[in-house]
């Protein structure tokens, strides 16, 4: 199976069948985000535990396969790292999207980068990089406390 082929089932498998979804019992964070031009919207719900670890997360929202598949690989990626991991992972993920950075992080394993990689080719397709992005800065903005709707059509 090519690479191609294989990023691609990735994403109709999450699409399909997303990881964590729900709202998560005592989240300590959520933060919501809406891409206007399409209406698609996301909820997403952190439980952050005394060592500021991400004990939880979880997602609420409609979306196309993209957006989705991206949040559930968000989902499956982040929980269990620390806040600063966290962090960095969505740095690299959106660096990744933006820029086609390669995956290089320690945090994550061959199939974890996998799967972070599988979203990597919206790069091509400027349209659907905002369907690629909005969990993950609705995920910055539940990290932060912010409690502005994340709108995509105001970030970069
Ligand atoms: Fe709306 Fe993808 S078409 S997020």
């Amino acid at each position: 199976m090519d690479l191609k082929q294989l990023y691609q089932d990735i994403i109709l498998e999450h699409g399909k069948s997303p990881r964590n979804f729900g709202i998560c019992n005592e989240y300590t964070h959520e933060a919501k985000g809406h891409n206007p031009l399409c209406g698609d919207q996301v909820e997403v719900y952190l439980k952050l535990n005394k060592e500021s670890k991400v004990e939880n997360l979880t997602f609420k929202g409609s979306g196309c396969a993209i957006s989705i598949a991206s949040t559930s690989i968000m989902t499956e990626l982040v929980k269990g790292k620390s806040i600063e991991k966290a962090k960095k992972l969505v740095v690299d993920f959106l660096n990744m999207i933006k820029n086609g950075t390669i995956i290089k992080s320690d945090e994550l394993d061959e199939d974890q980068k996998t799967k972070m990689m599988s979203l990597s080719g919206v790069k091509q397709y400027p349209m659907r990089v905002k369907c690629a992005t909005l969990a993950w800065h609705t995920l910055t903005s539940a990290m932060e406390g912010n409690k502005e709707k994340v709108n995509t059509e105001v970030l970069d």
